[in-house]
């Protein structure tokens, strides 16, 4: 049985895992708008990541006894200045998804619940790649800079980052 601490915690991660999938999706949507369809792709592909990560929490409350609450979420950002506008704020998002994830192994440990510390290990790995991903994506970008060309390369290989990163998880 979860303890109601530890509840509370995983619910607040849901909530913050469900609200990366709609920032995504907005993002992706920004992105196919202005004809960055690679991009879009990618972004699309990481909300449906984020809906599945906030799924795992939802059934691994419900499996330890707990209940999981489904949110209301916030409205998301519906336009960017430019992609490496977009991207800077997914680094700095996963940047504080981290801090989160880290608070909650630190909550885990305070309150003895090891089985739950094991649970969020996955978390933790997750984490350690999507930011190198996000900061590799922002490295290519800062090369490229205004560069319309670069950019078009840009958005014809981010499929490319994001399925490769795809098929090392399987
Ligand atoms: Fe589920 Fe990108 O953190």
């Amino acid at each position: 049985m979860l303890k109601g601490k530890i509840q509370d915690a995983l619910n607040e991660q849901i909530k913050i895992e469900a609200e990366s999938s709609q920032i995504y999706l907005a993002m992706a949507s920004w992105a196919e708008t202005e004809g960055l369809g690679g991009a879009a792709q990618f972004l699309y592909k990481h909300s449906d990541e984020e809906r599945m990560h906030m799924l795992k929490l939802v059934q691994y409350v419900n499996e330890r006894g707990g209940k999981a609450l489904i949110p209301q979420l916030s409205q998301p950002n519906e336009s960017y200045k430019s992609l490496t506008n977009l991207f800077q704020t997914l680094l700095n998002h996963e940047v504080m998804v981290s801090g989160e994830i880290n608070n909650l192994v630190d909550i885990c440990l305070s309150e003895k619940d090891y089985t739950t510390h094991n649970f969020l290990q996955w978390y933790v790995a997750e984490q350690i790649e999507e930011e190198a991903l996000a900061r590799t994506i922002m490295d290519k970008l800062s090369m490229i800079g205004e560069d319309k060309g670069g950019l078009y390369l840009f958005d014809r290989d981010i499929e490319s980052i994001s399925i490769t990163v795809n098929s090392e998880k399987q």
